[in-house]
């Protein structure tokens, strides 16, 4: 390990072993914290506590159910909004999965961001051969106008466009290479905004992405393209951080992210997190350390984001490390044997562990 991420460890460990001694991350918790979930402690402070879930998991699992119920004002489709879903074969729609989730939510109480219109993953090959090959705009245009039209009302965001950033590709403005930039350049960012506000002008449009909080030039490619859209007047009113932490592999970035907040805010969006969660399974450690450094990791990241901006949203993928996508080998391969990665506010069994407690800090903090 680099000397300086051992002395950023040795930091990270001793204020995990701090807060221990301090009874902060022990078990017999603060019994006032008990009584109120995270959505309780957020209301009035205009902040949704949400959860990236699908239909699924809230028809078949009554328990994470109700979790869900008690601690989030907002979910999430985790895929069940995304191209491979909806659009299984050309001319098709496939919206029951989303539609579903959308019943659910509406008679459970919670609002839906729908996530993402554009994006370049998550994509039916006959969709990128027509994007590469065929009329993109229309394809691009049209997904925007049946999906948007059919759930205006419905949800109260849409990340229009997710991760066109990646300046180490190597192409003007730090745009991320991909069969969209390639077909329509990278208007199609505005383009989508576009269409998404004429379809559903009150729908909160979002631009969603990651690895601002881990590099510096992925933020400013962000910054970049925002102040861009702006200038243009597109219709774009917050951004996305999706907050995928790790526990130790990287590097925290704290004043890249205040610095971040800093110029969202002066261009006048509203920031988010969208995709709250810590990737431990790199950490070898006891059950308590592993806890202990995903919620140190996560106050450091919150505290970075508080100190300038109150998020519109905090938002996790995923609520309970049962249905972390971190535990499965192909979206993890820092994790062959699908251990569980314990990167969520609730345990397997639901159980509140030391994020949640923070998470619940932070909230009354603000
Ligand atoms: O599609 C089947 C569905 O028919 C079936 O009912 C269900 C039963 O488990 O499985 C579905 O399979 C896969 C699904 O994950 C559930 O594991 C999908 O094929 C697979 O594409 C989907 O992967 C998702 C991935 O995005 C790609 O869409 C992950 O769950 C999801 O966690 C991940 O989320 C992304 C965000 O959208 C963007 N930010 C990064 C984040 C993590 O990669």
């Amino acid at each position: 390990m680099k000397p300086g991420r051992r002395k950023f460890m040795a930091g990270m460990l001793a204020s995990v072993a701090g807060r221990n001694a301090a009874g902060a991350l022990t078990r017999n918790h603060d019994t006032s914290e008990e009584v109120h979930a995270l959505r309780e402690i957020a209301f009035g402070k205009g902040i949704h506590v949400g959860a990236a879930v699908s239909s699924d998991q809230l028809r078949l699992d009554p328990s994470f159910r109700h979790e869900i119920v008690k601690e989030c004002s907002l979910v999430v489709p985790e895929w069940q909004a995304k191209w491979t879903t909806l659009r299984p074969l050309p001319g098709q729609f496939d919206f029951s999965g989303f539609d579903a989730l959308i019943k659910q939510s509406g008679a459970l109480g919670l609002a839906v961001r729908g996530h993402p219109l554009v994006w370049h993953a998550a994509m039916p090959a006959w969709a990128t051969n027509e994007i590469l090959t065929g009329d993109a705009r229309s394809l691009l245009e049209g997904h925007i106008a049946t999906t948007t039209k059919r759930y205006r009302g419905k949800v109260i965001a849409w990340d229009v466009v997710n991760e066109a950033i990646r300046p180490e590709d190597g192409i003007a403005y730090g745009f991320r290479d991909t069969p969209w930039y390639r077909a329509l350049g990278a208007g199609y960012v505005a383009a989508a905004f576009r269409h998404a506000a004429e379809i559903d002008p009150d729908a909160r449009l979002v631009y969603n992405d990651y690895g601002v909080e881990y590099d510096d030039r992925r933020a400013d490619g962000i910054l970049d393209m925002v102040k861009r859209l702006r200038d243009d007047g597109v219709p774009i009113h917050a951004i996305g951080l999706q907050s995928h932490l790790w526990a130790t592999r990287k590097q925290l970035h704290p004043r890249t992210v205040k610095r971040f907040c800093r110029a969202i805010k002066r261009e006048g969006l509203d920031i988010l997190i969208t995709e709250l969660d810590v990737r431990e399974t790199d950490f070898l450690g006891d059950i308590e350390s592993r806890d202990g450094i995903v919620s140190a990791v996560a106050e450091i990241y919150l505290d970075a984001i508080l100190s300038e901006c109150i998020p519109k949203e905090i938002t996790f993928w995923g609520f309970s490390d049962k249905y972390s996508w971190l535990s499965k080998p192909m979206y993890n391969p820092e994790n062959p044997a699908g251990h569980l990665n314990r990167g969520l506010p609730l345990d397997y069994s639901y159980s509140r562990k030391p994020l949640w407690h923070t998470v619940a800090r932070k909230l009354r903090e603000i």
